[in-house]
């Protein structure tokens, strides 16, 4: 299909959509629409809990809808509305304000209307959204005022009329003078940066209209954050940064950044004369984790296993017992939660729906909320009462590699912090330090691998299935390993206890199944030799990531990549790199998509 359509417009919608509701296809794409005629189109990023009872609803009216998905009856409803109208003049905002009452589940949604020309307006609620805001002039306002309306559906028409008069030059954002604005609506700031560094983000239930270029904010809610006003923020993000290079694909570009990415996670953070940390977004909130009753450590995906591999930390510097948990499977438990314990939440994006939800869930019972994100503006930084920014810069690749470390990096820091006053662990802190500041000379010369793990790959690639194995600090190296050879190789992968291996697992090995151990010289260094001679006592061939100065492991191996050594709660950091390549090359060998793979998003925020 030619995509270069040109098209005599000064305002459009499109949306990449991560499908819910009906096979990806032309039907189902966005913008859905009201009716043949295109009265009212809108995009949405999200999901709608009752569109089933909507549609029967629109349907009993005589909307005939074409696709299948939940989005179609938003389009409907808006024409409903609109056709039920009571009078002439009503505002854009306004339909849209009676729409959104109706609406239940996760959503963030760009209207536009024939009805309404040049105009458009964008609500959210649980899904993000956010404003670019580009212009060569001065803007009229660094701070777009929310005008509220504390209302019933039975007033708002004389509300209506009320923000009528109320939206002068003074309640809007535009370029001084007759000068040109440009807004661009987007999920994530990744898709603006390129036009704009200057955003405002929305807050749940904001309705915010362009129209004649003037931008204005309106809700009928009080908001969360109780902020009369949404500032213009100016992101640091460059282009530059979120660009290729001389990279084939964003993800090999992230894993080779993990050095620059792990040192400006611990910059200015981490003083390596004084061996103390400083986390900022933390310290005012110190006295009361320390006196808390357990951590609770929450995410999804990598993420989640950010929390796996600092565990044994956590629980040794923190002295406290420390949860990890899947946030779905954390909320499908009901798990009880107190108000002396601390929750972290850990999110690449920010934006993940269970993590956020799992956040929510947590705040009703008054535990202390700690965010832990690469987004400056998420919803869960804002919406947690403290938390620390990873800093790895933006991360495009779907497969998420520099966050992993960085998160890593980030919860070790929270352990130190939390250790500062432990007499008994002053020595294990500086042995921890040392090895934090050697880490990024040592992920370089992991990096340097990189040839050796391309030849494993050529070897793996036309397998069907790879296991991944190890114990203590390194499963959940093994875990990770295996979600990344998953999600972009399309291969079966799977991460594999070393102590359960008799348990289960051990029937799979045999002369084909190709079996990765990670084998570190760390406590757990003789049972997993022990599980080495298991598996190579069925004839099975282990690929063998050991320490450098490992003599032993080797003999048993069909192939043996030695790596850096380090102290053993970080050694993970570095473990994970050759898996990150092995996955990246094992996916270009096999001809996919290594940034985009199929089925899959960046930031899943749906449930
Ligand atoms: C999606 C991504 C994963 C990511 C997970 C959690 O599934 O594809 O790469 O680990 O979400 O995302 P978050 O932004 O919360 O870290």
């Amino acid at each position: 299909m030619d995509l270069k359509v040109e098209f005599e417009t000064h305002f459009g919608i499109a949306h990449t959509r991560w499908a819910t509701h009906g096979i990806p296809n032309a039907v189902n794409s966005h913008p859905q629409r009201s009716d043949k005629g295109n009265e009212f189109v809108v995009i949405h990023n999200g999901i709608i809990t009752n569109y089933k009872d909507l549609r029967k609803f629109l349907e009993s009216k005589g909307y005939e809808f074409e696709s299948e998905t939940d989005t179609e009856t938003i389009a409907k409803l808006i024409k409903y509305v609109f056709d039920n109208r009571e009078t002439e003049d009503i505002t854009f905002s306004t339909l849209v304000e009676r729409v959104i009452q109706q609406l239940e589940g996760a959503f963030a949604l760009v209207f536009k209307s024939i009805h309404y020309p040049g105009e458009a307006v964008a609500t959210r609620r649980g899904s993000p959204l956010l404003i670019g805001v580009r212009s060569k002039y001065k803007l009229s306002t660094e701070q777009i005022p929310v005008l509220y309306r504390t209302c019933t559906i039975e007033n708002v028409k004389n509300i209506c009329q009320a923000r009528v008069k109320r939206l002068d030059s003074s309640t809007c954002l535009h370029a001084v003078g007759d000068k040109a604005v440009e807004f661009f609506f987007a999920s994530d700031a990744s898709a603006v940066i390129e036009h704009t560094n200057r955003v405002i983000f929305l807050e749940d239930d904001d309705i915010a209209a362009v129209a004649e270029g003037k931008l204005s904010i309106h809700r009928i809610k009080r908001s969360a954050s109780d902020d009369p006003s949404r500032a213009i923020q100016t992101l640091q993000m460059e282009l530059q940064q979120i660009m290729k290079g001389n990279f084939s694909a964003f993800m090999q570009k992230e894993i080779f950044e993990q050095p620059e990415s792990v040192f400006n996670t611990m910059r200015g953070r981490v003083n390596f004369e004084s061996n103390t940390v400083l986390l900022g977004g933390l310290k005012d909130h110190l006295k009361e984790i320390r006196r808390c009753r357990r951590l609770i450590v929450i995410g999804c995906g990598t993420s989640y296993h950010a929390a796996v591999a600092t565990r044994q930390m956590l629980e040794e510097l923190t002295e406290l017992p420390v949860m990890v948990e899947l946030a779905s499977d954390f909320l499908d438990r009901n798990t009880p939660v107190f108000r002396d314990d601390v929750c972290f939440f850990i999110s690449q994006s920010g934006e993940t729906a269970d993590t956020l939800l799992a956040l929510r869930y947590c705040k009703d019972r008054r535990a202390l909320t700690v965010g832990v994100t690469n987004t400056v503006g998420s919803s869960i930084s804002r919406e947690t009462d403290c938390g620390v920014h990873i800093n790895a810069g933006p991360e495009i690749g779907v497969a998420s590699t520099k966050a992993y470390t960085s998160q890593f990096i980030s919860l070790v820091m929270f352990g130190l912090m939390m250790s500062e006053d432990r007499i008994s662990l002053q020595n294990r802190r500086q042995e921890i330090i040392r090895g934090l500041r050697s880490l990024p000379e040592l992920i370089k010369e992991v990096l340097s691998l990189d040839e050796q793990i391309h030849d494993l790959a050529l070897e793996l690639y036309t397998q069907r299935s790879l296991l991944v194995m190890g114990r203590g600090y390194n499963y959940a190296t093994c875990l990770e390993g295996a979600l990344k050879i998953k999600e972009i190789t399309y291969m079966h992968s799977e991460g594999i206890l070393a102590g359960e291996l008799k348990h289960g697992p051990l029937a799979l090995i045999d002369k084909q199944m190709p079996v990765i151990m990670v084998i570190m010289k760390d406590p757990c260094f003789a049972k997993c030799q022990n599980a080495l001679q298991q598996v190579t006592a069925r004839q099975g061939r282990p690929i063998i990531l050991c320490s450098q100065d490992d003599t032993e492991s080797p003999k048993s191996a069909y192939r043996a990549i030695p790596l850096p050594r380090t102290v053993d709660c970080l050694q993970g950091v570095l473990s994970v790199i050759p898996l990150q390549l092995l996955s990246f090359h094992l996916a270009a060998l096999r001809g996919c998509d290594v940034d985009f793979p199929r089925n899959l998003a960046k930031s899943v925020t749906v449930e």
